[in-house]
């Protein structure tokens, strides 16, 4: 038989023949989930890698792969079987391979290798490298951009913690600015402190170290900004050029996210400025596809905190509030399609809506096979309510097993369902 053409890059091949579009997914959590299943629905082949088995994501991929992806080799390997399997009937491959970033915590400089030598890599390798700590992201913005953030400090030692707590904490005249203490490499909140005085540093240090995503850690010292509200913009990369869906409003606890809404009213500044931002920040790491970009908002001041170049867990109410949510968004874009828009030019809102995360209880502890109770009682708190139960194998305290989604006629009535519903749901061992 001969080989196949190259198939126009619009081409959407029959999932395991030589033309699939063949998704490898690297992090199988809640969001890779979505962007699985949506991918799916365009009928692309979808690939779920994780560093444990049966992660959400691999639940509903085509195949998996249990992986360390930290580990250089291990990646490379698995990157490497995945661009010479051949369609079932063992002819060649000549679809198209995208490589699409889940998580931060990978060996990316894998990821700039298997670029050079032509993968896909979902939005660009460079824009992966940046965004795994928290150096290249924040020198990249605030440096070579010139956005506005919070004052900041790297610091690589608790000597050098203390000196930076001494200084910004002291940079606003008479009243110590606190300081919000982070490992460069860690997501979540995990390793992440307020220090109040100096003398606190060596402890912010010491709890970094124990608890950053990949041990020892260099962290980053910022002053504490007391800003009105935070946001996240969703930005999307997409063949028609920039667009951008409305605010979302959070809130955060131990720097996990909780409860999140759109849209988050703003100042018609103040959402300008928001804009403006994200633009220039995702243009400045480019590629297709979305950005959670995250924002600090004080009157109609707007910094920027960090961004992630794929779907942000804040924007899972999209889930709910738009047609296409963030999932469905990103692998638009990524296909080198279009998203839709409505007359201002935005991703269109179906309602406001909110979400709230069912988290495993402390009193379970860490527990396999978790069973959900309540959950006739969440979906009664009103027709506009909605689960996602993620089928986690396990739970421990605090890990993010569901979240609750609410439609409402206002962000308000939203967020009170939200949050009834996600109560309403038991986690049992
Ligand atoms: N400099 C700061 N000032 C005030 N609050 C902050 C600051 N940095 C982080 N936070 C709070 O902590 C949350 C998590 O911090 P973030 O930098 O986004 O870390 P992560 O990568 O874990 O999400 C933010 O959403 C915000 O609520
Ligand atoms: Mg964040």
């Amino acid at each position: 038989m001969p080989a196949p053409t190259a198939p126009a890059p619009t081409t959407i091949g029959t999932p395991g023949s030589p033309r699939a579009v063949r998704l490898v997914l690297l992090g199988s959590g809640e969001l890779g989930r979505e962007v699985a299943i949506e991918a799916m629905r365009l009928g692309c082949e979808v690939v779920a890698v994780d560093r444990y088995d049966g992660a959400p994501a691999m639940q509903v991929a085509h195949r998996r792969h249990v992986v360390t992806m930290t580990d250089p080799d291990a990646l490379r390997a698995v990157l490497a079987e995945e661009r010479a399997r051949g369609g079932v009937d063992g002819a060649p491959f000549a679809g198209r391979l995208l490589v699409v970033p889940e998580i931060e915590a990978i060996a990316t400089h894998v990821l700039q290798e298997v670029e050079a030598e032509g993968v896909h890599v979902v939005p660009t390798a460079r824009a992966a490298r940046l965004t795994m700590d928290r150096e290249g992201i924040r020198r990249l913005a605030a440096e070579e951009l010139g956005l506005p953030t919070s004052p900041y400090r790297f610091c690589r030692s608790a000597e050098e913690l203390r000196d930076a707590v001494a200084a910004l904490g002291g940079a606003a005249g008479d009243a110590f600015v606190p300081c919000v203490v982070k490992p460069v490499m860690s997501s979540s909140g995990k390793g992440q402190s307020v220090v109040r005085s100096p003398e606190d540093a060596e402890r912010a240090w010491a709890y970094a170290q124990e608890a950053g995503r990949t041990g020892a850690s260099d962290v980053i010292c910022e002053g504490f900004v007391a800003f009105d509200y935070e946001i996240t913009l969703l930005t999307v990369r997409h063949a028609g050029g920039t667009t951008f869906c409305a605010p979302i409003g959070h809130t955060q606890e131990d720097g996990d996210y909780r409860e999140s809404w759109q849209p988050q009213p703003m100042s018609a500044a103040a959402a300008r400025r928001a804009e403006e931002v994200a633009r220039a920040v995702t243009d400045g790491l480019g590629g297709h596809g979305i950005f959670g970009v995250e924002l600090f908002v004080r009157g109609d001041e707007v910094l920027f905190s960090e961004v992630s170049p794929r779907p942000h867990d804040t924007g899972m109410v999209t889930l709910a509030s738009q047609a296409a949510s963030e999932f469905a968004l990103h692998v638009r874009a990524i296909l080198g399609l279009s998203v839709p828009t409505d007359a201002d030019g935005r991703v269109p809102l179906l309602s406001p809506a909110a979400s709230a995360v069912i988290l495993g209880p402390d009193a379970l502890g860490a527990a396999d096979a978790p069973a959900y109770e309540g959950v006739p009682e969440a979906l009664a708190v009103d027709p506009g309510v909605d689960l996602r139960l993620f089928a986690k194998p396990d739970t421990r305290p605090g890990r993010r097993l569901g979240v609750a989604l609410a439609r409402a006629a206002d962000v308000t009535a939203a967020r009170e369902r939200a949050t009834a519903a996600a109560a309403a749901v038991r986690v049992a061992g």
